[in-house]
């Protein structure tokens, strides 16, 4: 049966959020109905970071900066852009945790966290002086989405479950590929994740999206059949880096911020001090089996002057342990968790503060201490390809001319 339509609009109200307004004439009456035309019920929890100014030196936020963040994002949520916030920090980076339902990449979204960058660099970061004021923010404007502009962005987008606990990663003093042991330990190692074996829901497998962040190419690589591969792939973690991660059947379970500032800027500018979102339970790895991975510090590049090899070590949300201080680090990852609740988040936990991770912070010591002996030496400091990169450039520049080539010797008559 076919009702004639009298009218029919779709349109958009503030901040672009479209409604319908639709009239359908039935028998003598015609039926009105409006309501906001959502593209689908699904969640997204972006997360945005900066590091636009820090004291001393490149340890810490400032809480007034935290406080201007927080104002500018509780307007949004006002105004209806964000469904909730969180803002935090992990050492010297601002942390901008948001979920709304204008799916990823949304240019007001983006342009929402860069304006929350400026203000708080022009409100706080250069009238306190504070160490590298707005230096992430490498775009004299914004043009449209802040990836390649400097900040750094994990997204994901994804019909909200029952229940959805998410566990959101911040990293301090070292580089995306920072992610890839954990990551890979979490959706494709048994001896880690119980689940891939005892689960069924979880004995599918997971694809993993990696990023050649030299060549800006993307390859997925599905697991278990191809964990080879993979391996061999992001075990070279300052190229290959995971983006995301999807359950074999398609569901979204990680993401995970990959830029590399210094490929963007063609110049040293700190580290990228990336992200990570990671979705647990009923049906994807549980909270304990997500955790799981950070127990070991592995090895991590960045720490002092980007340049060095450092364990990663699991630190407490809480002030105390949030900052860096022993030879600029050692670089650390501070752990948010949250139930999603029609969007809301419900949280955070501080995953690390815990005495189950102290034996972690322990050894993380332990290794710090015999990294450091090693001084400038490799692989203590990185490999020349990296350190192409920082400054050490310019130092062996002037050294260049000095360089005579050794005569052969003169073989006997
Ligand atoms: C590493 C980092 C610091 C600085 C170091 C020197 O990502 O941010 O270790 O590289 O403190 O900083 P500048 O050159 O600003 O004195
Ligand atoms: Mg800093
Ligand atoms: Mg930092």
């Amino acid at each position: 049966m076919n009702f004639p339509l009298l009218n029919a609009t779709c349109t958009s109200a503030e901040w672009g959020t479209p409604y319908y307004d639709v009239t359908i004439k039935f028998d003598a009456q015609s039926i009105r109905a409006r309501g906001l035309l959502m593209s689908s019920h699904k969640i997204t929890v972006s997360v945005i970071k900066a590091d636009v100014g820090s004291y001393p030196g490149h340890g810490t936020v400032h809480p007034k900066q935290m406080e201007v963040a927080r104002d500018s994002l509780e307007v949004a949520k006002k105004q209806g852009l964000l469904i909730d916030y969180f803002v935090t920090h992990a050492g010297d980076d601002l942390e901008l945790i948001m979920t709304h339902r204008r799916g990823e990449n949304d240019s007001k979204i983006h342009e929402l966290a860069w304006s929350t960058f400026k203000e708080v660099t022009e409100k706080v970061s250069k009238p306190l002086k504070l160490y590298g004021a707005g230096q992430d923010l490498l775009a004299e404007a914004f043009s449209g989405n802040v990836k390649g502009m400097g900040p750094g962005v994990a997204e994901m987008e994804f019909e909200e479950r029952r229940s959805d606990p998410l566990l959101v990663f911040m990293a301090d003093k070292t580089e995306p590929g920072a992610w890839n042991l954990p990551l890979f330990r979490i959706f494709a190692d048994p001896f880690n994740t119980a689940g891939l074996i005892i689960d069924p829901a979880l004995h599918g497998g997971f694809t993993f999206e990696i990023l050649d962040v030299m060549e800006d190419q993307s390859v997925r690589i599905r697991c278990p059949e191809e964990t080879y591969d993979l391996l061999a792939l992001i075990g070279t973690s300052a190229r290959y880096v995971i983006s995301k991660i999807y359950r074999n059947d398609g569901m979204p379970a990680a993401a995970a911020s990959t830029s590399r500032l210094s490929l963007i800027a063609g110049r040293y500018v700190g580290k990228d001090d990336p992200v990570c979102i990671v979705r647990a339970q009923h049906g994807l790895p549980a909270v304990g089996e997500v955790l799981e991975p950070f127990a070991f510090p592995h090895l991590v590049a960045g720490w002092m002057r980007g340049s060095h090899h450092g364990p990663l070590m699991p630190v407490s949300i809480a002030d105390t342990q949030n900052r860096v201080t022993r030879f600029d680090g050692p670089p650390r990852v501070v752990g948010a968790g949250f139930q999603i609740s029609d969007g809301r988040l419900v949280g955070p936990a501080d995953m690390f503060g815990d005495p189950a991770f102290d034996r972690a912070r322990q050894v993380a010591n332990e290794i710090t201490d015999y990294m450091r002996r090693h001084g400038p030496f490799m692989p203590h400091r990185l490999g020349p390809e990296e350190m192409e990169y920082t400054t050490l450039p310019e130092v062996l520049e002037k050294l260049k001319t000095r360089f005579k080539k050794e005569q052969v010797a003169a073989t006997a008559a």
